[in-house]
């Protein structure tokens, strides 16, 4: 845990940190718009060491959520996704009970990263934890679905097979290991703006490949496999928009990448590596752009949990 946060909880009591990783999308389609507003995803997600942690602490001598945050950028009212996950526990469980809670924050926002479905999915873990809840990974997913379509995916971490909005999770076992590069150019890009001009632009929706229906079938999928595959609807029309993450890919495969592509609906754009050192020269070609923030990181293997 870090100094400030361990000042913001409370040093002398006990604290569960869990550590929130970030995600990609190793493959996006964006199918049909449902009669609900949202559209049918298909995607194969995973985790990276890039991570936020959220450290709990249960105040029996309180009954309100108190969260707070080392990024002053964000607000940390009972808007806040983290607020909103532990507001949602409490009152599923029927527990009253004071909750301490502070976020530290690495992962871009507005980055297609999933960062704030992961604080609160690391939220309800931790509480699930912590109140000694018992409930399944399922039960906490039907909690997390209601918060935010990228939350559910966090809770079957490291990898997944994710449909419908978001809701339907199938974990998976990539086999192989992997190094990604992020590279975050420091702008947001709206996910329901990144939406809209996906429908106002595409002619007409491609179906689901049948290489991609088999891969439904399958537990243990080799990463080479995924990277052949690899591909995200968004690309087309954000990087239209922003002419800056097209040339942010073709400088991660000019330095080496297998495949460079938009993680989520953006901003960040990841390219995969076969080992770390080819991923740390890669991303150390992004450090003098002071406006960009590039990190090279490790496939996750292991769920969200306390370390
Ligand atoms: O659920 P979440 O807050 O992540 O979604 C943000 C916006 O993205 C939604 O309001 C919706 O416009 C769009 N969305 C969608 N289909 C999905 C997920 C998100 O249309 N499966």
């Amino acid at each position: 845990m870090t100094k400030r946060a361990a000042e913001s909880v409370g040093r002398d009591l006990p604290v569960i940190t869990i550590f929130a990783p970030a995600k990609v999308n190793l493959i996006l389609r964006v199918l049909d718009r449902r009669p609900d507003g949202y559209h049918n995803l298909w995607s194969i997600m995973q985790t990276v060491g890039l991570e936020d942690e959220v450290s709990i602490r249960v105040a029996l001598h309180r009954s309100e959520i108190q969260l707070g945050c080392d990024d002053s950028s964000l607000r940390t009212d009972p808007s806040n996704l983290v607020y909103r996950a532990a507001a949602a526990v409490l009152e599923q469980s029927g527990k009253s009970v004071g909750l301490e809670i502070h976020l530290t924050k690495r992962i871009p926002m507005g980055a297609g990263l999933g960062g704030g479905s992961s604080d609160a999915a690391a939220t309800i873990i931790g509480l699930n934890q912590v109140l000694q809840l018992g409930w399944s990974s399922a039960r906490m997913a039907e909690v997390g679905q209601a918060l935010g379509s990228d939350v559910p995916f966090f809770l079957y971490a490291p990898a997944a097979i994710v449909a419908g909005r978001g809701e339907k999770v199938r974990p998976i076992q990539l086999t192989g290991g992997r190094w990604l590069v992020l590279v975050n150019p420091g702008f947001p890009v709206e996910t329901k703006w990144a939406y809209q001009q996906l429908s106002m632009t595409r002619k007409e929706l491609e179906p689901l490949s049948e290489r991609l229906r088999r891969l439904e079938a399958s537990s243990q999928i080799a990463w080479s496999e995924v990277v052949e595959l690899a591909g995200n609807d968004f690309e087309s029309p954000v990087f239209s928009a922003y002419p800056a993450l097209r040339e942010i890919k073709e400088e991660l495969l000019a330095e080496g990448a297998d495949i460079a592509l938009l993680s989520g609906s953006g901003a960040t754009v990841f390219g995969v590596f076969r080992d770390e050192a080819g991923a740390q020269k890669a991303a150390s070609c992004f450090q003098d752009r002071t406006e960009f923030k590039a990190f090279a990181v490790r496939a996750c293997t292991g769920p969200v949990a306390q370390r």
